[in-house]
């Protein structure tokens, strides 16, 4: 479990977790948890030299990371951008650096606590940026599935594997009983380690991606695969039905991948003759396999960097990212496009704005330590077991 902690102002936890609108404090979930200070006004146009200057007053000290689904305005004050599995090794690979402001979503701070030193402090700046599909797996949810394998005379088989969109609780389910993380960039390879360990793997919590890379890359069948439901006794599912199964996913998904179906697919193929269609695995599963290309956020920019003039795309990820990949590659003349046609942001990435970074920059060059994201020893122990599996990775 983590701490959120803000030093020289006191925020108490309350037991709300009011996504929308980020007031109160809930540092057990992802979600929900206010800032503590004031904010700079969103119209203060001094707010780009604000940051710079603040940034540049904490010099080497500060060392901002910034997922690939940050605004613009944000990503501009990156050292760094990458996908979850860049910006986990960059963060472990910065040990001068005293604060890690982590410019991405909750998860993705906590395991960068977790990779760091104990005096490096990993920062948030805003506690209200979480994962609604990081939310869908909490620990007392799974130690009841892990329960209900035992029940079934099957867990001894079952190597779990859980997706780094996961709280540090997971993470250290996970370590415990000898599975791996995994990330959008290396599940097959994750897999591929699970499977030589033991006969079947609980993916957590992202059903899509383990059924994804277990059909579309390892050549498993859709009957190998079982849905778990936390919210159903035994999970929906007889024992026997876990017994002949190689793959028990969670019942888990993220909610801006989701929006893309199979029509969006077939919609832009027939609005943009010869488009290339790349889709993010935490995409439905007809979606991926009606797509040409599938990976993650790294792997899309590759491959937009590799793709010839005058050829054409349609990318089902987050929309930040694509607006910036359509701006960054037009002057070479490729042309991208957004897969569906709603607007379609990560809410929770979104939070983190320029105010936030402002706010958070001017207090860490005052000496204030704010929304720091901080995961206790036991956890961190066992977390950090299941993270170093998968930076070992073949
Ligand atoms: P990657 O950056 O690993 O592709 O993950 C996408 C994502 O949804 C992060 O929350
Ligand atoms: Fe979570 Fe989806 Fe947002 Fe990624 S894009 S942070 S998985 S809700």
């Amino acid at each position: 479990m983590t701490t959120a902690q803000t030093t020289e102002l006191d925020v108490q936890p309350s037991p709300l977790a009011l996504l929308l609108l980020g007031r109160e404090a809930d540092p057990k979930s992802e979600r929900g948890v206010e800032c503590p200070g004031d904010l700079p006004s969103p119209s203060d146009p001094d707010l780009v030299e604000r940051a710079r200057a603040a940034k540049e007053k904490l010099g080497d000290k500060v060392f901002v990371l910034g997922h690939h689904y940050q605004r613009d305005e944000v990503i501009q004050f990156a050292d760094v951008t990458g996908d979850s599995f860049k910006l986990a090794k960059d963060a472990a690979a910065r040990p001068e650096a005293e604060y890690i402001v982590f410019c991405g979503v909750h998860f993705m701070a906590e395991s960068a606590d977790i990779l760091t030193s104990d005096d490096q402090k990993v920062v948030l700046p805003d506690l209200a940026a979480g994962c609604s599909m990081a939310d869908m797996a909490t620990a007392e949810q799974v130690a009841e599935c892990w329960d209900v394998l035992t029940e079934a005379g099957i867990a001894e088989q079952v190597v779990p594997v859980s997706y780094m969109n996961s709280s540090a609780d997971i993470k250290a389910f996970t370590g415990r009983h000898g599975g791996t993380i995994c990330t959008s960039s290396n599940a097959q390879r994750a897999l591929e380690w699970a499977f030589a360990q033991g006969e079947k793997v609980l993916f957590l919590p992202d059903q899509h991606l383990g059924r994804n890379t277990a059909v579309r890359d390892m050549g498993l069948s859709l009957e190998d695969c079982v849905l778990y439901n936390p919210h159903k006794p035994n999970g929906g599912l007889t024992a026997e039905q876990l017994r002949d199964a190689k793959m028990i996913l969670w019942r888990g998904h993220c909610s801006v991948h989701g929006r893309f179906s199979l029509e969006s697919v077939e919609d832009v193929r027939a609005r943009i003759p010869g488009v290339n269609v790349l889709v993010h695995p935490e995409c439905r599963h007809e979606v991926v396999a009606a797509a040409d290309y599938v990976g993650s956020t790294e792997y899309i920019i590759k491959a937009l960097e590799a793709a010839p003039a005058g050829s054409k795309w349609a990318i089902g990820t987050e929309l930040n990212l694509v607006r910036r990949l359509a701006n960054r590659f037009a002057p070479e003349g490729k042309e991208i496009v957004f897969l569906d046609k709603t607007v379609c942001f990560c809410s929770t990435m979104n939070r983190i704005d320029l105010p936030h970074l402002v706010w958070t920059l001017e207090s860490l060059a005052e000496g204030k330590l704010v929304n720091r994201i901080e995961v206790d020893r036991e956890t961190e122990k066992f977390a950090k077991l299941a993270l170093e599996r998968m930076l070992a990775l073949p």
